[in-house]
Parts: C-alpha cells; sequence; structure tokens
C-alpha cells in the first residue's frame, strides 16, 4: 500500500477535536461505578497529522516537540508512542500539530481532549475509519498514562460533545436538555493531578469504606435528579443540586480556601449554583447561571483576579 502525500491528496488537511469538558455532577463516584453528567465545551485541542520527516507531536502552546517512547517520561512521549500502536505496516512518519485552548490540570478535560483530537488527526491522515467504541478504548488507554485508572468519562465527553450520563457499566447516554445552561467557570490558579486527587480519596475509603460509600451514594442520587432537572430545564433545582455536590465532595476534603473562595462569590453574584469541578484539589469551579446574570458573575470572579470562561452548553 502507498500512503498518500497530503499536499498533493488533502488527505490530512482537516483538524480533529477532542473537547474539553466540565463534569456539572458525580466526579469521584464515577471511578467506583456511579454515575456523573458532563458537558462538553466548544474549546478543547484542534490537531493535524500530516507525513513528515519522522513521528513527532508538536504543541507550540507549550513550546513542546514531542517524540514517540516507550520510557516512563515524558508521560506525553509514552501516550504518544500509544497512539502509534498497531497503525497499518508501511505508514508514512506523521508529524501531528496540536492547537491547545486549555489549561492543563484544571479538571477541564485537556489530556482527554488532547488524546482525541491527536487519534482523531492520524486517523484522519492515515484514513483510517474507526467506530466510536474504538475511538473511545484508545482514547482511554491514552488517560491511563496521565491518569492510572480513569472512568472514562472525560474521553467519552471529548469526543462527543453535549451533556452526557457516563458510568463505567452503562457507557454514554447523551441527555435531553429543556433549556441551554449557561456556565461560568473559574481557574483557581492551582493545578491539581487527577491520579493524586483519585488516590487521596481511595485512602479515605480503605479507611472508611461505609462512609466514603455513602457520599458515592448522596452523589449519585443527586446525579439521577440532576438529568431530570436538564430534561426539565428546571435551573433553580439543578443550582441546588450542584451546591449539594460541592458539600460532598467538600467533605472528601477535595476543596480548596480558593475553590471555597471563588464558589461562594459565585453564589453571593447570583449564580443558581456552584462547585467545584473534575478531581479538586484545585483546578476549576463551575457556577450555573442564568444568562442575564452571566456578564455580572463573571465580573465578580475576574475582580478576584481567576481567569474565567464562558460556556453555553446545549444538546
Ligand atoms: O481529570 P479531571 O480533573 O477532570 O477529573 C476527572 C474526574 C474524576 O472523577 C475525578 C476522575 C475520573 O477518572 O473520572
Amino acid at each position: 500500500m502507498t500512503w498518500p502525500d497530503s499536499s498533493s491528496s488533502g488527505i490530512g488537511s482537516q483538524m480533529a477535536f477532542g473537547r474539553g469538558k466540565v463534569i456539572l455532577l458525580g466526579e469521584h463516584g464515577v471511578v467506583y461505578g456511579h454515575p456523573a453528567v458532563a458537558a462538553g465545551l466548544d474549546r478543547g485541542v484542534r490537531a493535524q497529522a500530516a507525513p513528515g520527516p519522522e513521528d513527532r507531536m508538536l504543541i507550540e502552546a507549550w513550546e513542546l516537540s514531542v517524540k514517540p517512547s516507550a520510557e516512563a517520561e515524558p508521560a506525553l512521549a509514552r501516550a504518544f508512542a500509544g497512539a502509534l500502536l498497531g497503525l497499518p505496516a508501511g505508514r508514512p512518519a506523521l508529524e501531528v500539530r496540536c492547537d491547545v485552548e486549555l489549561p492543563a490540570g484544571a479538571g477541564l478535560g485537556c489530556s482527554a481532549a488532547l488524546g482525541v483530537a491527536v487519534i482523531g488527526a492520524i486517523d484522519e491522515a492515515l484514513d483510517i475509519q474507526r467506530d466510536p467504541a474504538s475511538l473511545q478504548a484508545r482514547s482511554l488507554e491514552w488517560e491511563r498514562i496521565f491518569h492510572g485508572d480513569p472512568s472514562g468519562i472525560d474521553n467519552a465527553v471529548a469526543a462527543t460533545g453535549g451533556v452526557i450520563r457516563f458510568s463505567k457499566d452503562e457507557g454514554t447516554r447523551a441527555l435531553p436538555i429543556a433549556r441551554p445552561l449557561h456556565l461560568v467557570i473559574a481557574h483557581s490558579g492551582e493545578t491539581s493531578s487527577t491520579s493524586e486527587m483519585v488516590s487521596a480519596v481511595a485512602r479515605q475509603r480503605d479507611r472508611n469504606p461505609t462512609r466514603v460509600d455513602k457520599v458515592f451514594q448522596g452523589i449519585s442520587a443527586l446525579v439521577l435528579n440532576a438529568e431530570r432537572a436538564i430534561a426539565d430545564g428546571d435551573h433553580r433545582k439543578l443550582g441546588q443540586l450542584l451546591d449539594l455536590n460541592h458539600a460532598l465532595l467538600a467533605s472528601l476534603m477535595l476543596s480548596t480556601p480558593h475553590l471555597e473562595a471563588l464558589v461562594s462569590r459565585a453564589r453571593a453574584e447570583g449564580a443558581r449554583g456552584a462547585k467545584l469541578t473534575g478531581a479538586g484539589g484545585g483546578g476549576c469551579m463551575l457556577a450555573l447561571v442564568d444568562e442575564e446574570r452571566v456578564d455580572h458573575v463573571r465580573e465578580g470572579l475576574v475582580s478576584m483576579e481567576a481567569e474565567v470562561i464562558i460556556a453555553e452548553v446545549s444538546a
């Protein structure tokens, strides 16, 4: 088989996109098989692969040029090596250029978005048709390099967008949304490691499984109610559920003083509800806000010197 040259055929000229995400409810419980609800963002990672002199991944925003390697470090080199495994023999060397629009270590699913974009770009360049289940499996392998034993929610929503319900057993289901969700997302400025936060929760669960499992059952019930609230367009109720979810995550010591300050400020400025999102220990806060109050809440958070992203999520 001969491989087409991208410059003459146009193959490889399209950008693949992996979405960033926010977990609306259910983080951490989802690692233990409970359901969670996540929303895809319009920003994420765009990647483009084309034949080049050697296999290489270029991430301009991080001033990185990464060659694939099976070595333990850096993780990106190992993940890239994994993404190149099993490709058809005789393929050209590939240069994958990535445009990253998300902060890393912020709970916005940057690594999963990168994985989905890079795998998609490689498939695009080599004209590989991959079904959603295969993309899901391959991007989960990518995520494992960064996060140990991820639930799979980040890479699921990175590929699909919209609002999804995800559980390990039942996989991904798109949720009906009665009305768009207006989200104000603020970065605490603290980065955190998902695998460290997941391990910290696992240690608490080893010490006191009854307490931690009760917290997860509580979060599960909130997720179920949130699905209904989203389907009914009941944002007052959804906001209350976000607040309750935040309290349960804080009881697992996943919040920080800075996240607490952002959550309180968002509520004080009129958000329907606010919580930490993602692994916690830093990263981002998300607030559900009525459209007409978005600017107001944003200004309050910006005055605390937080970086703020606004997202409108619909089906
Ligand atoms: O990668 P983050 O920070 O968005 O967190 C992922 C959510 C967790 O439930 C904490 C971990 C997982 O694998 O689902």
